[in-house]
């Protein structure tokens, strides 16, 4: 992406008083020390002895050993002047079996934690869930078994119980589509299972987590609950550069169902306490309906403060069979997905910060109740280390796109309250292992060294202007 590309470069913008501007991790990508002080084993660390299924044989074993350098990293974000970190507990580490005793030592490293975080002046947003299932919860079906969901909300309470009195904002369950369609459907993800019809099972009793941890959370007095998704603006290869552009009514419905898989599956229940009816049709042709029961719906739909937006690339389709299907999304193998049609970052993923703005405007006008928090937004490129710096100009106009698509969406009406860089730190990109790096913030891997890329420079200076210079 070259600075031209970026709409509106060379105008100053400020965002409201009072905007969110902070970084985000989750605990497997970035902790490490993935066998002390009594962590159990989660999916992704039997996942990821699985030959073939992480890029280079990479495992979290280690990571960015953030969990014995945590005072510095917090150094780091403070000299980044963040207002919040976001980052996610450990459930094998706080309840090693998934279910019964909690392990103190487990949470005594989230306490000190949040602990130094407030001492810094910046917010702990904690996520509950992102990702790493204990183990022993997969040996019953994992997220296929409905009790799953239930023992979600006891661990919630354990760690509202500790951390509860310093900690105001709360992210249930992080991009549930991710974990039930590359976890389950394609197996890209842990726990690797491939069955569509355990991906649809698998997703709704995230979403009955979702719930029932709201519940627990909002029983015991949490101040702010969000639940954070992988929204994507759906649109045809045409409509990436002319939004307006009208559609064939086949392309139009292929739109739409693909909408519903990606983004209404999970939107319309928490927020409206029903599945659209494109999704039931095709839940009821690949797993039928039975583990969707009576009063679930009312559940999901707990009142949440903030919905969290994780957006990276739309997702850009057309009718017409798809050579081959996309196995992530079942139901749809009439429609074709569309490759590259925009410069791209080092994992493919198209750069439309226009997408954003789109999902931001489409988000507020169709679920006004709920404001939006940007929980992850961000880039992996290749960087080149120079001496003590990272130039990583790529990464700064993407930041920058995406920061002029957000402020253009707010004054469209989009009630967007903050913005989280993904990621703070390189960290252990899932099946791409540690070879795509989305930090602003570089590490060593061999040494541990963290270095500051010229794109953290430059975020800390928007943080502090509160907008954009230039
Ligand atoms: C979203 C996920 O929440 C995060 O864990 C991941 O690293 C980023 N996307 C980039 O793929």
């Amino acid at each position: 992406m070259t600075a031209t590309t970026i709409a509106g470069r060379g105008q100053t913008v400020t965002f409201p008083d009072g905007f969110i501007w902070g970084s985000a991790t989750a605990a497997y990508q970035v902790e490490g020390a993935a066998a002390e002080d009594g962590r159990g084993p989660s999916i992704w660390d039997t996942f990821s002895r699985r030959p073939g299924a992480i890029a280079n044989g990479h495992n979290g074993d280690t990571a960015c050993d953030h969990y014995h350098r945590y005072a510095a990293d917090i150094g780091v974000m403070r000299e980044l002047d963040l207002d919040v970190y976001r980052f996610s507990v450990a459930w094998p580490r706080v309840q090693p079996d998934g279910a019964g005793a909690i392990n103190a030592a487990g949470l005594d490293f989230y306490e000190k934690l949040v602990d130094d975080l407030l001492e810094a002046g910046i917010a702990p947003y904690v996520t509950l869930y992102h990702w790493d299932l204990p183990q022993a919860l997969e040996e019953f079906g994992g997220w296929t078994n409905r009790d799953t969901a239930y023992r979600f909300a006891d661990y919630t309470k354990a760690v509202y119980d500790r951390l509860g009195d310093r900690v105001s904002t709360w992210m249930t369950i992080n991009e549930p589509w991710v974990a039930a369609f590359l976890g389950y459907g394609i197996g890209v993800h842990a726990p690797g299972r491939t069955s569509s019809a355990e991906a649809f099972r698998a997703a709704h009793h995230l979403m009955l987590a979702h719930g029932l941890s709201v519940r627990a959370l909002r029983g015991s007095g949490a101040d702010e609950i969000a639940l954070t998704l992988n929204l994507v603006p759906v649109v045809t290869p045409g409509q990436v550069n002319d939004p307006a552009l009208v559609l064939s009514a086949a392309d139009a419905e292929a739109v739409d169902r693909v909408d519903c898989l990606i983004n209404r599956q999970f939107l319309d229940p928490a927020l409206r306490g029903e599945y659209p009816e494109q999704v039931l049709k095709i839940v009821d042709r690949v797993a039928g309906l039975d583990h969707i029961r009576g009063g679930d719906l009312a559940i999901i739909n707990q009142p949440i403060d903030l919905l969290g937006i994780n957006y990276y690339t739309p997702c850009v389709v057309r009718s017409g069979p798809g050579e081959p299907a996309n196995p992530a999304y079942p139901g749809t193998e009439d429609i074709e997905f569309a490759g590259a049609y925009a410069p791209t970052t080092a994992t493919g993923w198209p750069i439309v910060p226009t997408g954003l703005s789109q999902l931001l405007v489409r988000l507020s006008r169709d679920y006004p109740e709920v404001g939006l928090l940007v929980t992850e937004n961000g880039a992996a490129f290749d960087d080149v280390v120079s001496g003590e710096r990272v130039h990583d100009a790529d990464r700064t106009a993407y930041l920058e796109g995406h920061l002029r698509a957000a402020h253009a969406a707010i004054e469209a009406g989009a009630d967007l309250r903050g913005y989280l860089v993904w990621s703070l730190l390189d960290n252990f990109e899932w099946a791409e292992g540690y070879n795509k790096r989305f930090g602003i913030v570089h590490v060593d891997f061999a040494t541990q060294r963290r270095l500051l890329k010229d794109s953290a420079l430059w975020f800390r200076e928007v943080i502090q202007r509160n907008g954009l210079w230039k």
